[in-house]
């Protein structure tokens, strides 16, 4: 042993508050360990280690329980308790509350809540050892190495591109040999959030369509079986996207469509899975402006875009095979002597006509012409993730995007998908009731609001959505409510949330296992 072991306590449950001479020590070590311990079934019962962490305690001569008993009460979940030098390869051991061992699905909560446990529980112990300023940790696969993967590279995510001052990288890396293939594919999911949320939350100054495009771009350059198209706003004129222009035009910042093909099919021509994200890369409102207080949130209008686009590198690094198609309408939103005016009429790519009796109504505009277009590729699904309303927000919050769909099969494949995620979706309704709320207009034959204004808005927007789709396996995902978080994900830091690319991710393996439709 290289130290007394000192035990002190994360969450202030035991121990010494750190000093600064610890934290040096520390971080002269190696790595770091992040290791899994499940609460007792009985309140007073002893809590068990995983097997990662029962092998480490006989490394350690059985010290690490000791230590642990000494401490107090067994460890509660997403609690940590840290200790250093009981070996000398992992100077700083910090032990994560699993809660119970045999969690699965959760009926109630409609996620499997053992995968939800060890994210948390992981993501706590690698920011600890992070705070720790160790560059290397080692993670306890605790029974779900892919869990424990998205757990580690989640939540060491933070932006910081801007700062001069940044936290030190830390690499998470597997604890022991067995299940590397999962650990493999949980780092792919989790980056492929990570992406969406950089894309998220990088000021709109930084991300303008343009730059958007190119990022994606890059990120698919390597991928012989992508192809990229930006297009510019010549061609969407040439498209006749009379709504996503009119919205366009506002801004000094010329909008671009992105285009992606990735073909990891059987076949080149199977009919693909389409899917379409908002690209605004800043909504301000435009003439209908939004209150200053918080719009800068709105440099994340472009969630849509982001999470869709993120998907699609993704299932490109998994080699997913299936066919997809990521549509990206990409504009700004602003006031200018150009904008739409409150009345305006313009006219959709499929001829259709809508009055913007608001012009913050705008990502309805973009997604009328991006989903009429999604239709010339036979699709065997559409599914579109949108900013849309922040009547989505005030409907179910943070807790799960909400989904808006005409087909049940694609419902259980969404569903499912997320169950695994954790990061959950709930079925919202797509009535005629709501279709004639957008309908009945003076001038167009759509208005872009519903004429009772907010009352059910996110469901007006889905029923104004739905008026250019005629494919029958259609869903709307409005993720307004999930775009960033505080606190409420505990596996994510404060900030945007990239919320939900791992759950589309999901979706699309799914999809690829299922011949339903293919053709
Ligand atoms: N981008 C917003 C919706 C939004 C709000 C997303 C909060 C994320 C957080 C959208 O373009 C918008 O402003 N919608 C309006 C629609 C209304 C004018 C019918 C809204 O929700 O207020
Ligand atoms: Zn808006
Ligand atoms: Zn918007």
């Amino acid at each position: 042993m290289l130290a007394v072991p000192l035990p002190r306590s994360a969450s202030g449950l035991a121990g010494a508050a750190p000093g600064r001479r610890w934290r040096r020590e520390a971080g002269r070590g190696r790595q770091g360990l992040v290791l899994g311990i499940y609460s007792s079934e009985k309140d007073e019962g002893a809590a068990q280690f995983t097997s990662a962490g029962d092998a480490f305690d006989r490394l350690v001569s059985g010290k690490l329980r000791e230590l642990l008993s000494l401490c107090g009460p067994p460890l509660k979940k997403g609690k940590t308790r840290i200790f250093h030098g009981l070996h000398q390869d992992f100077p700083s051991v910090a032990v994560v509350g699993l809660g119970k061992k045999n969690a699965g699905v959760n009926d109630q909560e409609n996620w499997n809540e053992g995968k939800e446990n060890i994210r948390a529980a992981v993501a706590v112990g690698c920011r600890q050892i992070q705070d720790l300023e160790i560059p290397c940790v080692e993670v306890d696969p605790c029974g779900d190495a892919q869990a424990a993967a998205e757990g580690a590279v989640l939540g060491l995510h933070e932006y910081n591109e801007l700062k001069q001052k940044k936290k030190p990288v830390v690499t998470p890396q597997l604890h022991g040999s067995a299940e590397s293939e999962a650990w493999q594919k949980g780092v792919t999911y989790a980056e492929g959030q990570n992406l969406a949320r950089y894309l998220m939350e990088a000021p709109a100054n930084y991300i303008t369509p343009i730059k958007f495009a190119e990022h994606i771009e890059q990120k698919l350059r390597s991928f012989s079986n992508v192809k990229v198209h930006i297009r510019p706003e010549s061609w969407i004129a040439t498209q006749e996207m009379g709504a996503f222009l009119s919205v366009a035009k506002g801004s000094a910042e010329p909008p671009i469509f992105l285009e992606i093909h990735y073909l990891g099919g059987a076949n080149t021509n199977d009919s693909p899975l389409v899917f379409v994200g908002k690209g605004v890369t800043f909504d301000s409102g435009g003439i209908s402006l939004k209150p200053s207080s918080g719009m800068d949130a709105m440099r994340a209008d472009m969630g849509g875009a982001a999470t869709v686009c993120s998907a699609i590198v993704t299932a490109a690094a998994l080699n997913l095979p299936l066919n997809i198609i990521g549509l990206a309408p990409l504009c700004e939103n602003m006031p200018s002597g150009k904008a739409n005016k409150p009345g305006d009429v313009v006219r959709a790519k499929n001829g259709k006509t809508i009055q913007v009796d608001n012009t913050d109504a705008e990502g309805r505009l973009l997604l009328a012409d991006a989903l009429c277009y999604a239709h010339n590729f036979k699709p065997r699904a559409v599914v579109n993730a949108a900013t849309l309303t922040g009547a989505m927000d005030v409907a179910l919050g943070s807790a799960a995007t909400g989904v808006f769909t005409n087909s049940s099969w694609l419902w259980t494949h969404l569903y499912e998908a997320s169950v695994l995620t954790g990061d959950r979706v709930w079925r919202m309704p797509l009535f005629e009731h709501y279709t004639k709320q957008v309908t009945d207009c003076p001038l167009a034959d759509l208005s872009n609001i519903g004429k009772y204004s907010r009352a059910g808005g996110a469901c007006t927007a889905a029923a104004f959505l739905k008026e250019f789709v005629t494919a029958s396996h259609w869903a709307h995902l409005d993720i307004a409510g999930v775009m960033s978080n505080k606190d409420e994900v505990p596996y994510l830091q404060k900030g945007m949330a990239g919320r939900p690319t791992r759950t589309l991710v999901e979706f699309a393996a799914r999809l690829s296992q299922d011949s339903h439709n293919t053709k």
